[in-house]
C-alpha cells in the first residue's frame, strides 16, 4: 500500500508518518501495521512545516519528501498517481492567525482541499481520509458532540475546516468516493509548533518567561495526545466506513485555568508568571466531544492518560531545546505572546 500523507512536515503529520514507518516510540500500540510500502509526504513548508520533525525517519528508504503546495493542481497531479490513500493533514492551523488574515485558510484549506479531492477522483485513489477538527461544530455549554450534530463553525480557521469538511462528505456523496472524515479535539505532544497553547506556555516557561491566558481561563478544551489521535486515524484509515464522520476525542476536559496550573507545576513555576491578556475573538467557551461511534465501530480507547502525556511531553521540550529555540529566535512564533 502506498500512502500520500499532505501536511507530514507539521505536527499530527509528522507523528502519523513516524507511526507509519514504525520508529521506535511511534509504533500504534493497539492498531493492526499498516506497514505501507511507500509514503509520500506533499507538504508546502510553510511557518509550521519542518522537516527536523521527520528526521527520526529520514533514512527510511519508503519516505519520499515532495516539497510544494496542495493547491499546485499541475504538481498535485503528477505526484499522486501509484497512491492507495490519501490521509490529508494540510492546512492552516492555528485559530489566532485566521483572526489576523483569513486567506491563506480559505486558500489551502477550501481550494487546496478541493484540489486534492479533483486530483483522487481523477486518478482513482482508494482512499481519501480527510482530517476535520472538532471545531467545526462550534461551541457547546453542556453535554457532548456526535457526529451527526450540525456545524457551527466560530472562528474563520473553523469555517474554513468546516468548509473542507463538507466538501470532503460532498465528493462522496456525489460521486460516490471513497471518503472517511476524522473531527479530533485539541492535540498536544512533541513536535507541536511553539504557538499553540502548550508547547508556548511550556517553552515560555523552561526559559524563565511569562505566559499569556486569554480572558478568565474559563474556555475548556478536550485534550488528547498527539500519538492516540494518530492511532484513531489509522483505525479510521484501516477500517472507517466509506461516507462516515468519526469523532476522534480524549475524554479529558480542562479549562485553560487548569491547564495552565499543570504546565505551572510541571515547569516549577508559580501564578506570577501568568499574564492574564485581552480574550480572543470570538473565543469558542467549550468543546465536548462524544467518541462511542469509533469505540464501539472500531474499537478505539485513548491509551495515553493527560496526567502522563503532559509529564512526557514537558519533559521532551526541556530535552529538546535545539528544535525549539530556532523556532522562537526566528520570532515565527510571536502570535500570540
Ligand atoms: N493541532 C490540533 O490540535 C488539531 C486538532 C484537530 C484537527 N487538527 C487538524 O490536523 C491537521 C494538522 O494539524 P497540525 O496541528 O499538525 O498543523 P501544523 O500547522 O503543525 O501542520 C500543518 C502542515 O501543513 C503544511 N501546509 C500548510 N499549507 C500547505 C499547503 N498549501 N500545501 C502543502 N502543505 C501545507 C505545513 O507546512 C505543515 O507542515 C490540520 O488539518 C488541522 O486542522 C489539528
Amino acid at each position: 500500500m502506498r500512502i500520500l500523507v499532505t501536511g507530514g512536515a507539521g505536527f499530527i503529520g509528522s507523528e502519523y508518518v513516524r507511526m507509519l514507518l514504525g520508529v521506535p516510540g511511534g509504533n500504534a500500540a493497539g492498531v493492526p501495521a499498516l506497514e505501507p510500502s511507500g509514503v509520500t509526504v506533499l507538504d508546502a513548508l510553510t511557518y509550521s512545516g519542518n522537516r527536523a520533525n521527520l528526521a527520526p525517519v529520514a533514512g527510511d528508504s519508503r519516505l519520499r519528501f515532495v516539497h510544494g503546495d496542495i493547491c499546485d493542481a499541475a504538481l498535485v497531479d503528477e505526484v499522486l498517481p501509484g497512491h492507495d490513500v490519501i490521509v490529508h493533514f494540510a492546512a492552516e492551523s492555528h485559530v489566532d492567525r485566521s483572526i489576523a488574515g483569513a486567506a491563506p485558510f480559505v486558500t489551502t484549506n477550501v481550494l487546496g482541499t478541493q484540489t486534492l479531492l479533483d486530483a483522487a477522483l481523477r486518478h482513482g485513489v482508494g482512499r481519501f481520509v480527510h482530517v476535520s477538527t472538532d471545531e467545526v461544530y462550534g461551541s457547546i455549554d453542556t453535554g457532548s458532540w456526535t457526529e451527526t450534530w450540525p456545524l457551527a463553525p466560530n472562528s474563520p480557521y473553523s469555517a474554513s475546516k468546516a468548509g473542507s469538511d463538507l466538501l470532503a462528505l460532498a465528493y462522496h456523496r456525489t460521486h460516490g468516493m471513497d471518503v472517511v472524515v476524522t473531527r479530533c479535539s485539541n492535540n498536544y505532544g512533541p513536535y507541536q509548533f511553539p504557538e499553540k497553547v502548550i508547547p508556548l506556555f511550556v517553552t515560555n516557561l523552561l526559559d524563565g518567561g511569562t505566559v499569556p491566558l486569554y480572558g478568565d481561563g474559563g474556555n475548556v478544551r478536550d485534550w488528547l495526545h498527539v500519538h492516540d489521535h494518530c492511532r484513531g486515524i489509522a483505525l479510521v484509515q484501516q477500517r472507517g466506513r466509506a461516507g462516515e464522520v468519526y469523532n476522534i476525542g480524549g475524554g479529558t476536559e480542562l479549562t485553560n485555568k487548569e491547564l495552565t496550573g499543570r504546565l505551572l507545576e510541571s515547569c516549577g513555576a508559580g501564578w506570577e508568571r501568568v499574564v492574564p491578556v485581552a480574550d480572543r475573538k470570538g473565543h469558542d467557551r467549550r468543546y465536548s466531544l462524544d467518541i462511542t461511534k469509533i469505540n464501539e465501530e472500531l474499537g478505539y480507547v485513548p491509551s495515553i492518560d493527560l496526567e502522563h502525556g503532559l509529564a512526557a511531553t514537558v519533559r521532551w521540550y526541556r530535552e529538546n531545546r535545539q528544535w525549539w529555540e530556532p523556532l522562537k529566535a526566528g520570532g515565527k512564533a510571536a502570535v500570540v505572546a
